[in-house]
């Protein structure tokens, strides 16, 4: 098995744990209101301007560096989402949450010096978008009309997203680490996807009693 492979096979546990969750069947079933769905990209605005500032540090690194890809940045498209759902003072109205706190810190304490770290946030955020993201992308037209207008978050142009994925799995099967490091690349996948995982609940526990009501 190559090691893309038996990463999918480690995390697919953790994966369940991440997709299984309120705010997400909320999200696809369309039960979310307009500042319901807002909510998440705000979160993720967080996320990624820690994440995508790593990506400065590390795309001189010969392992995590052809790993950064500029055309997957979600920074500028959260930002242009976050004008459209709030207006031009966006910047003022959003705060993260507890568990995105952690999530940065997180990233702060390991993505801008390990490169192992770094591809292993890389990759549990990019490789979402560009999976499950394309199917809240679906729900996310039905229930609110967006275009593209609300939802460059999840939209890449330049990339086709099958021939990239392929491409990633094998860049990640040709790592040169050894055991040990592959084993500490794992873990951090699953920690990866533990600090998405609070992040979205934590959202679902502020958002959804709005979305029941
Ligand atoms: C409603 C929520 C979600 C749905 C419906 C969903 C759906 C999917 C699907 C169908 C795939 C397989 C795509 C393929 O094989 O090409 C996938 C892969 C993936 N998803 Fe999700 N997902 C969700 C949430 C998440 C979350 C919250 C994360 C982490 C932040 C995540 C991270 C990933 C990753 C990293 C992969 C790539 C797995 C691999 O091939 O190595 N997903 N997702």
């Amino acid at each position: 098995m190559g090691f893309a492979a038996e990463l999918r096979e480690r995390t697919r546990s953790d994966h369940r744990a991440a997709q299984h969750l309120g705010y997400f069947d909320a999200l696809l079933a369309g039960r979310l209101d307009r500042a319901g769905y807002a909510a998440l990209s705000e979160q993720l605005f967080f996320v990624y301007q820690t994440l995508e500032e790593a990506a400065d540090v590390m795309r001189t690194d010969p392992v995590a560096g052809p790993f950064v890809v500029d055309e997957l940045h979600r920074l500028p498209a959260l930002a242009a989402d976050l004008e459209f759902l709030h207006g031009p003072d966006w910047a003022m109205r959003i705060t993260p949450g507890p568990a995105t706190r952690e999530y940065q810190a997180r990233l702060r304490e390991i993505a801008f010096t390990w490169p192992a770290g770094y591809v292993a946030h890389h990759y549990t955020r990019y490789l979402g978008d560009l999976s499950g993201g394309q199917i809240m992308l679906r729900a996310l037209r039905r229930s609110f009309g967006f275009a593209e207008d609300g939802v460059r978050f999840f939209l890449f142009p330049g990339i086709e997203a099958r021939a990239f994925k392929e491409r990633y799995r094998t860049r990640l099967d040709e790592v040169p680490w050894d055991e040990v490091e592959r084993q500490r690349f794992l873990d951090e996948v699953s920690w990866a996807y533990r600090l998405n995982t609070a992040m979205l609940a934590e959202l679902g526990r502020s958002v959804l009693p709005r979305a029941a009501a």
